[in-house]
Protein backbone atom coordinates (compact mmCIF):
# COMPACT_ATOMS: atom_id res chain seq x y z
CA UNK A 1 0.00 0.00 0.00
CA UNK A 2 1.04 3.38 -0.72
CA UNK A 3 2.41 5.39 1.89
CA UNK A 4 0.17 8.64 1.78
CA UNK A 5 -2.84 6.43 1.98
CA UNK A 6 -1.96 4.87 5.53
CA UNK A 7 -1.28 8.65 6.83
CA UNK A 8 -4.23 10.59 5.40
CA UNK A 9 -7.33 8.77 7.47
CA UNK A 10 -5.20 10.25 10.88
CA UNK A 11 -5.12 14.54 9.84
CA UNK A 12 -8.73 14.52 9.90
CA UNK A 13 -8.70 12.91 13.53
CA UNK A 14 -5.64 15.14 15.06
CA UNK A 15 -7.57 18.35 13.66
CA UNK A 16 -10.87 17.24 15.04
CA UNK A 17 -8.59 16.24 18.41
CA UNK A 18 -6.92 20.17 18.59
CA UNK A 19 -9.94 21.67 17.89
CA UNK A 20 -11.91 19.72 20.61
CA UNK A 21 -9.26 20.23 22.93
CA UNK A 22 -9.03 23.97 22.12
CA UNK A 23 -12.60 24.21 22.82
CA UNK A 24 -12.93 22.62 26.00
CA UNK A 25 -9.44 25.27 27.40
CA UNK A 26 -11.05 27.90 26.31
CA UNK A 27 -13.38 28.20 29.73
CA UNK A 28 -9.79 27.83 31.62
CA UNK A 29 -8.08 30.41 29.59
CA UNK A 30 -11.02 32.65 30.19
CA UNK A 31 -11.28 32.27 33.48
CA UNK A 32 -7.22 32.50 33.75
CA UNK A 33 -7.15 35.86 32.13
CA UNK A 34 -9.92 37.41 33.93
CA UNK A 35 -11.15 35.34 37.38
CA UNK A 36 -7.68 37.06 38.95
CA UNK A 37 -8.44 40.17 38.50
CA UNK A 38 -11.71 40.32 39.23
CA UNK A 39 -11.26 38.17 42.24
CA UNK A 40 -8.33 41.16 43.20
CA UNK A 41 -10.55 43.63 43.09
CA UNK A 42 -13.21 42.46 45.13
CA UNK A 43 -10.02 41.16 47.75
CA UNK A 44 -9.47 45.14 48.07
CA UNK A 45 -12.00 46.94 46.74
CA UNK A 46 -14.10 46.39 49.68
CA UNK A 47 -17.11 49.03 49.92
CA UNK A 48 -19.58 48.40 52.99
CA UNK A 49 -22.28 50.42 54.02
CA UNK A 50 -19.66 52.05 56.65
CA UNK A 51 -16.95 52.23 54.55
CA UNK A 52 -16.88 53.90 50.91
CA UNK A 53 -13.89 53.72 48.60
CA UNK A 54 -13.93 56.74 46.52
CA UNK A 55 -14.64 57.06 42.66
CA UNK A 56 -12.67 58.61 40.65
CA UNK A 57 -8.85 56.62 40.34
CA UNK A 58 -8.58 55.17 37.14
CA UNK A 59 -5.42 53.01 38.00
CA UNK A 60 -3.22 52.93 40.67
CA UNK A 61 -0.75 55.17 39.17
CA UNK A 62 -2.81 58.25 39.17
CA UNK A 63 -4.19 57.60 42.93
CA UNK A 64 -0.08 57.73 43.68
CA UNK A 65 0.35 60.20 41.75
CA UNK A 66 -2.97 62.46 43.36
CA UNK A 67 -1.25 61.79 46.58
CA UNK A 68 2.18 62.93 45.58
CA UNK A 69 0.99 66.07 44.05
CA UNK A 70 -0.05 67.44 47.34
CA UNK A 71 3.11 66.19 49.38
CA UNK A 72 5.74 67.00 47.03
CA UNK A 73 3.94 70.64 46.77
CA UNK A 74 7.14 73.10 47.96
CA UNK A 75 4.98 75.80 49.64
CA UNK A 76 3.51 73.13 51.72
CA UNK A 77 5.89 71.55 53.37
CA UNK A 78 7.84 74.60 53.67
CA UNK A 79 4.55 75.84 56.12
CA UNK A 80 4.82 71.41 57.31
CA UNK A 81 8.20 71.97 58.09
CA UNK A 82 7.91 75.39 60.05
CA UNK A 83 4.57 76.69 61.36
CA UNK A 84 3.07 73.53 61.57
CA UNK A 85 5.80 71.98 63.08
CA UNK A 86 5.55 73.86 66.35
CA UNK A 87 1.95 73.45 66.12
CA UNK A 88 1.95 69.70 65.43
CA UNK A 89 4.13 68.14 67.42
CA UNK A 90 2.89 69.19 71.44
CA UNK A 91 -0.27 67.86 70.01
CA UNK A 92 0.99 64.44 68.90
CA UNK A 93 3.52 64.28 71.88
CA UNK A 94 -0.01 64.38 74.37
CA UNK A 95 -1.74 61.74 72.68
CA UNK A 96 1.36 59.36 72.82
CA UNK A 97 1.94 60.10 76.28
CA UNK A 98 -1.23 59.47 77.55
CA UNK A 99 -1.11 55.93 75.17
CA UNK A 100 1.78 55.20 77.34
CA UNK A 101 1.33 56.31 80.71
CA UNK A 102 -2.69 56.34 80.90
CA UNK A 103 -3.58 52.88 78.45
CA UNK A 104 -0.19 50.91 78.13
CA UNK A 105 -0.25 50.87 75.07
CA UNK A 106 3.27 52.07 74.31
CA UNK A 107 6.90 52.23 76.25
CA UNK A 108 9.74 54.08 75.88
CA UNK A 109 11.63 50.84 74.76
CA UNK A 110 8.55 50.45 71.95
CA UNK A 111 10.24 50.25 68.33
CA UNK A 112 7.65 52.30 66.38
CA UNK A 113 5.84 53.28 62.93
CA UNK A 114 3.61 56.28 61.82
CA UNK A 115 2.46 55.21 59.05
CA UNK A 116 1.94 58.31 56.43
CA UNK A 117 3.81 60.98 58.45
CA UNK A 118 4.77 63.14 55.78
CA UNK A 119 7.38 65.49 57.14
CA UNK A 120 7.55 63.12 60.50
CA UNK A 121 5.76 65.55 63.14
CA UNK A 122 4.45 62.23 65.25
CA UNK A 123 7.56 60.44 64.76
CA UNK A 124 9.46 63.82 66.44
CA UNK A 125 6.96 63.70 68.70
CA UNK A 126 7.07 59.85 69.63
CA UNK A 127 10.67 60.02 69.82
CA UNK A 128 10.70 63.85 72.24
CA UNK A 129 8.48 61.47 75.04
CA UNK A 130 11.14 59.13 75.28
CA UNK A 131 9.79 56.57 71.98
CA UNK A 132 13.40 57.06 70.70
CA UNK A 133 13.63 53.93 67.88
CA UNK A 134 10.62 55.45 65.84
CA UNK A 135 10.05 56.12 62.09
CA UNK A 136 7.71 57.29 59.49
CA UNK A 137 6.66 55.88 56.24
CA UNK A 138 5.11 57.86 53.64
CA UNK A 139 5.41 57.75 49.73
CA UNK A 140 8.02 60.65 49.95
CA UNK A 141 11.45 59.92 52.54
CA UNK A 142 11.90 63.01 54.79
CA UNK A 143 14.94 62.11 56.42
CA UNK A 144 16.04 61.29 59.11
CA UNK A 145 12.81 60.65 60.65
CA UNK A 146 10.39 59.64 57.67
CA UNK A 147 11.34 56.75 55.24
CA UNK A 148 9.80 55.72 52.08
CA UNK A 149 7.08 53.33 51.64
CA UNK A 150 3.79 52.53 50.25
CA UNK A 151 1.53 51.95 53.18
CA UNK A 152 -0.12 49.28 51.00
CA UNK A 153 3.26 47.33 50.90
CA UNK A 154 5.06 48.35 53.72
CA UNK A 155 9.37 47.69 53.40
CA UNK A 156 9.47 45.38 56.49
CA UNK A 157 9.96 41.98 58.13
CA UNK A 158 6.89 40.49 59.35
CA UNK A 159 6.82 41.28 63.05
CA UNK A 160 8.98 44.16 63.49
CA UNK A 161 6.88 46.92 65.22
CA UNK A 162 5.77 47.33 68.86
CA UNK A 163 3.30 49.97 68.23
CA UNK A 164 2.18 51.81 64.65
CA UNK A 165 0.11 54.66 64.55
CA UNK A 166 -1.85 56.17 61.40
CA UNK A 167 -4.03 59.09 61.13
CA UNK A 168 -4.22 58.21 57.38
CA UNK A 169 -6.44 55.69 56.81
CA UNK A 170 -8.76 57.55 54.77
CA UNK A 171 -5.94 57.91 52.42
CA UNK A 172 -5.85 54.03 51.48
CA UNK A 173 -7.52 52.97 47.95
CA UNK A 174 -7.35 49.68 49.36
CA UNK A 175 -8.41 49.52 53.31
CA UNK A 176 -7.68 46.09 53.44
CA UNK A 177 -4.07 46.02 52.43
CA UNK A 178 -3.62 48.61 54.72
CA UNK A 179 -4.88 46.92 57.74
CA UNK A 180 -3.38 43.48 56.77
CA UNK A 181 0.38 45.30 56.14
CA UNK A 182 0.06 46.90 59.12
CA UNK A 183 -1.20 43.25 60.79
CA UNK A 184 1.99 41.63 59.13
CA UNK A 185 4.48 43.83 60.39
CA UNK A 186 3.33 43.92 63.84
CA UNK A 187 4.89 42.14 66.18
CA UNK A 188 2.18 39.46 67.98
CA UNK A 189 0.87 41.18 71.20
CA UNK A 190 1.80 44.69 69.12
CA UNK A 191 -0.68 47.75 69.38
CA UNK A 192 -1.94 49.85 66.08
CA UNK A 193 -3.74 52.98 66.62
CA UNK A 194 -5.69 54.68 64.10
CA UNK A 195 -7.50 58.17 64.16
CA UNK A 196 -10.11 58.27 61.91
CA UNK A 197 -12.40 60.97 60.91
CA UNK A 198 -16.12 59.23 61.62
CA UNK A 199 -18.66 62.64 62.09
CA UNK A 200 -17.21 64.60 59.42
CA UNK A 201 -15.48 64.03 55.62
CA UNK A 202 -11.47 64.38 55.12
CA UNK A 203 -9.99 66.14 53.01
CA UNK A 204 -10.41 65.96 48.79
CA UNK A 205 -7.35 63.91 49.06
CA UNK A 206 -8.66 60.66 50.79
CA UNK A 207 -9.55 57.53 48.84
CA UNK A 208 -12.38 56.47 51.62
CA UNK A 209 -15.13 57.51 53.41
CA UNK A 210 -15.85 55.49 56.94
CA UNK A 211 -19.14 56.18 58.78
CA UNK A 212 -18.14 53.69 61.83
CA UNK A 213 -15.75 51.81 63.77
CA UNK A 214 -17.19 48.41 62.57
CA UNK A 215 -15.58 48.01 59.47
CA UNK A 216 -12.35 48.46 60.94
CA UNK A 217 -13.53 46.02 63.71
CA UNK A 218 -14.27 43.69 60.63
CA UNK A 219 -10.54 44.39 58.77
CA UNK A 220 -8.11 43.57 61.84
CA UNK A 221 -9.20 39.96 61.55
CA UNK A 222 -5.78 39.01 63.84
CA UNK A 223 -6.17 41.64 66.38
CA UNK A 224 -8.71 42.10 69.06
CA UNK A 225 -10.12 45.78 69.82
CA UNK A 226 -8.63 47.60 72.45
CA UNK A 227 -10.20 50.78 72.78
CA UNK A 228 -12.61 53.81 71.09
CA UNK A 229 -12.68 56.86 71.91
CA UNK A 230 -13.08 60.75 70.75
CA UNK A 231 -9.87 62.69 69.76
CA UNK A 232 -9.92 66.10 68.66
CA UNK A 233 -6.63 65.39 66.21
CA UNK A 234 -6.40 67.85 63.22
CA UNK A 235 -9.75 67.41 61.93
CA UNK A 236 -10.24 63.54 63.06
CA UNK A 237 -12.64 62.69 65.89
CA UNK A 238 -11.69 58.92 67.29
CA UNK A 239 -9.06 56.84 68.13
CA UNK A 240 -9.34 53.46 67.79
CA UNK A 241 -7.01 51.10 69.14
CA UNK A 242 -6.25 47.16 68.46
CA UNK A 243 -4.07 44.89 69.94
CA UNK A 244 -2.46 41.78 67.72
CA UNK A 245 -3.26 38.48 68.87
CA UNK A 246 -0.74 35.81 70.21
CA UNK A 247 1.28 33.57 67.72
CA UNK A 248 3.48 35.29 65.32
CA UNK A 249 2.41 33.95 61.50
CA UNK A 250 5.10 32.83 59.53
CA UNK A 251 4.86 33.76 56.37
CA UNK A 252 6.58 35.94 53.44
CA UNK A 253 6.24 39.49 52.50
CA UNK A 254 2.48 40.21 51.23
C1 LIG B 1 -3.14 64.05 55.53
S1 LIG B 1 -1.43 63.67 55.27
C2 LIG B 1 -1.00 63.24 56.90
C3 LIG B 1 0.37 63.64 57.27
C4 LIG B 1 0.81 63.41 58.70
N1 LIG B 1 0.42 62.12 59.24
C5 LIG B 1 0.35 64.52 59.61
O1 LIG B 1 -0.55 64.31 60.41
O2 LIG B 1 0.89 65.60 59.50
C6 LIG B 1 -1.50 62.11 54.39
C7 LIG B 1 -0.13 61.54 54.07
O3 LIG B 1 -0.31 60.20 53.61
C8 LIG B 1 0.64 59.96 52.59
N2 LIG B 1 0.19 58.84 51.77
C9 LIG B 1 -0.87 58.80 50.92
N3 LIG B 1 -0.97 57.60 50.32
C10 LIG B 1 0.08 56.86 50.79
C11 LIG B 1 0.52 55.54 50.54
N4 LIG B 1 -0.11 54.75 49.67
N5 LIG B 1 1.60 55.10 51.23
C12 LIG B 1 2.26 55.91 52.09
N6 LIG B 1 1.87 57.17 52.36
C13 LIG B 1 0.79 57.65 51.71
C14 LIG B 1 0.71 61.26 51.84
O4 LIG B 1 1.90 61.34 51.08
C15 LIG B 1 0.63 62.28 52.98
O5 LIG B 1 1.89 62.64 53.43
Amino acid sequence: MHADMQITPTKPFILRCFLISLFLSLPFLFLYLFYPQQQQQQQHHITTKDLRIRPGYSSYESYIQRQLNKTLNPKLRKIWTTRDWDRKIPVFARFFEDLKVNKKLLKNTSKALCIGARVGQEVEALRQIGVVDSVGMDLVPYPPLVMKGDFHNQPFQNDTFDFEFSNVFDHALYPQRFVAEIERTLKPEGVCVLHVALSRRADKYSANDLYSVQPLVELFKRSALVHVRSVDGFGLDTEVAFRKKGEPLRRHRL
